[in-house]
């Protein structure tokens, strides 16, 4: 891992704001190998040394697990000669990691997207024999009803002849023409969710992912915000996989 301004690293990692970690520090609440750093603007090897913050050791992770709130408009790519990829909305030394978003969300869907430079788990939470279940929050152009839900249950054709795996279909709200529901899949195609309502007479209008496994969006973050995995966070994704 490269050397790093203090400040930064601990706000990296998402223990508090780079403002925080100076004002912090200022106040004697970061150590480097034992002895009171008061400079946040400091740069360690943080494989190295020994820092802690607020008494508690900062250890160095082998890999990091990070939650996105996907904002529209982004792609879910690591870079990108044009547009905007997901990886601009993270500090530069993830990309120096090598931190890579765990599949894809379309450029109009927003959500919940993982990224991480453990290849391990990305691989296994995107590979089709895992069929790890994703919740999608839509509102349609049409009305949505029992048949529909049905449908989805038998495993719908779209309309390439594509035939889906069983997925769920919950309606939520029907409203001047729009329905308001949650779709959940447990496969990646392209473009799948939004193919699967076109198929069924109902365009998407918004798509936002909300959960993924076990995983649920963290409300708290806006479209745009990310944050750490918690570790319990991390076990769960891993359950079933080591
Ligand atoms: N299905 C879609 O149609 N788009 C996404 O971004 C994700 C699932």
């Amino acid at each position: 891992m490269p050397v790093q301004r203090i400040d930064r690293l601990l706000a990296n990692m998402g223990l508090c704001s780079r403002k925080q970690a100076v004002a912090a520090a200022k106040n004697g609440a970061v150590t480097v190998n034992g002895e009171i750093c008061r400079d946040a603007s400091r740069k360690i090897d943080p494989e190295h040394c020994r820092l802690t913050f607020r008494g508690e050791p900062v250890g160095y992770e082998e890999h990091v697990y990070l939650m996105l709130h996907k904002p529209l408009g982004v792609l879910s790519a690591t870079e990108d000669r044009e547009q905007k990829t997901v990886l601009d909305l993270l500090p530069e030394t993830y990309r120096a990691r090598g931190v890579f978003p765990v599949g894809r969300l379309d450029k109009d869907t927003s959500g919940l997207l993982l990224l991480t430079d453990d290849g391990a788990l990305g691989h296994a939470l995107t590979s089709p024999r895992r069929q790890v279940q994703k919740v999608y929050e839509a509102e349609t152009d049409g009305v949505l009803g029992q048949a529909d839900i049905d449908a989805f249950v038998s495993g719908l054709t779209l309309r390439d002849g594509t035939i889906c795996r069983p997925a769920k279909l919950e309606i939520r709200a029907v409203h001047d023409g729009h329905s308001y529901v949650a779709v959940t899949v447990c496969e990646g195609k392209y473009h799948q969710v939004r193919r699967m309502l076109a198929a069924r007479g109902a365009p998407v209008l918004t798509l936002r992912r909300v959960a993924e496994g076990s995983l649920p969006l963290d409300p708290a973050l806006q479209p745009g915000q990310w944050r750490p995995l918690r570790p319990d966070e991390i076990a769960l994704l891993r359950t079933g996989f080591d």
